[in-house]
């Protein structure tokens, strides 16, 4: 039965989101309220909520962003722009040292691939199996699993795909026509899925060997949901482009793609654009979350409730625990979806993911302790 917004959403808008059986007045902290039900959110609306609903820095940061200059493009420099790309750049560690501001995170890999394509002057981009990149031309192109509804009549590049912890297929598959290896450290909608260390190691040595570029997307495991700034801190890897968005402006939307010198220094004005990237409001929000992570220890919160969460969420219908700091994936017994909808029966908003058995955990980085604890007293409660 659809609800009250469902069938509002009916009459005019294109029919191409399978939905959550929920009203949504309002937002606040962690929680959604409708009516008198207040729910946990551990979805965050995608991972994007990195500070939760409401926030008082966010919005006063975009309140008296909106009152100075609600927006301007890119042919006038701002200094809250540059603000914005000094802040990334240090929140990054200081090691892909050129920000290019867009919108999504579709656009962010696909301004990653076409600069790998033009740099390298190949033709082959290497992706792993249940990765996730995107809706757009390149980005759908290197995301597993996009046949089913791809649209283009042909991709821009070849793509080749390999087992995910497969270092002898990388080691096959990364050669002198590949422009890049493009891969999320820990996969999202994969299933919240982190590689193995010795993995990410072997495919960035095969690509370095072969002269190809790696690109990691952390759109969805970036700005501090794996507990470090960047999910590549927990690999050692510095990458030659990552790219971000999601959780970056807050829930403006807004993302970024991080370079290195080496690679900012070939590109040319002109080459690259967009017209709302890097917008005020954007970057205004963006200093704002990555002050507030660190104002506030968030990074801390992530790591200690997450070590808590791994220990004690093994029960009920989940049989392991898998991801990392707030990208976490409890592999269940059953079904992934009966498990999502008997948690919402009890107030608890969860996500699923691609893998069937695999209920996955995006929460706001201002998690507590209490939510934790209501999360494990849950799903002990389910078969
Ligand atoms: C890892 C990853 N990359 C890219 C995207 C695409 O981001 P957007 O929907 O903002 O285009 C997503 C979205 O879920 C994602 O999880």
């Amino acid at each position: 039965m659809l609800t009250p917004s469902q069938q509002a959403e009916a009459r005019h808008l294109a029919q191409v989101y399978a939905q959550l059986p929920i009203e949504a007045d309002r937002a606040e902290g962690v929680y959604l309220y409708s009516g008198g039900r207040r729910i946990i959110d551990f979805y965050g609306g995608h991972a994007v909520a990195s500070l939760g609903y409401g926030h008082p820095d966010l919005l006063a940061a975009l309140a008296d962003q909106a009152r100075s200059m609600y927006f301007q493009s890119n042919a006038v420099a701002l200094q809250v722009r540059a603000q914005a790309a000094d802040d990334l750049v240090a929140f990054a560690g200081g090691r892909l040292p050129r920000v290019f501001f867009v919108n999504s995170g579709a656009e962010a890999n696909e301004n990653a691939l076409k600069i790998a394509c033009r740099v390298t002057g190949r033709s082959k981009i290497v992706a792993l199996e249940q990765g996730f990149h995107g809706r757009t031309a390149a980005a759908a192109a290197v995301t597993w699993g996009s046949q089913a509804w791809y649209g283009f009549p042909r991709q821009p590049f070849d793509v080749e795909f390999i087992p995910r912890d497969d270092a002898a297929a990388a080691a096959r598959a990364i050669d002198g026509s590949t422009a890049a290896v493009i891969f999320e450290p820990v996969q999202g909608v994969g299933g919240a899925y982190d590689l193995a260390p010795d993995f990410v190691a072997a495919l960035a040595a095969a690509a370095r060997k072969s002269g190809a570029l790696v690109i990691a997307d952390e759109v969805q495991s970036g700005v501090g949901r794996s507990g470090q700034p960047f999910a590549v801190d927990l690999y050692g890897l510095v990458p030659d482009m990552l790219t971000t968005a999601k959780a970056l402006g807050g829930g403006f939307p807004c993302s970024a793609l991080l370079l290195s010198e080496a690679l900012a220094a070939q590109l040319k004005p002109g080459e690259l654009g967009t017209t709302f990237g890097g917008g005020p409001i954007a970057c205004a929000l963006v200093s704002t979350v990555l002050r507030v992570i660190g104002r506030d220890g968030l990074l801390a919160n992530v790591r200690t409730l997450s070590a808590g969460l791994r220990e004690r969420a093994v029960t009920g219908p989940v049989e392991s625990v898998q991801g990392q700091g707030f990208l976490l994936g409890l592999r269940c017994r059953r079904p992934a979806k009966d498990v999502q909808a008997e948690l919402l029966a009890r107030d608890i908003l969860v996500g699923t993911s691609s893998d069937p058995k695999v209920v996955r955990l995006l929460p706001p980085l201002t998690l507590a302790r209490e939510h934790v604890d209501a999360l494990v007293a849950a799903l002990a409660d389910l078969d």
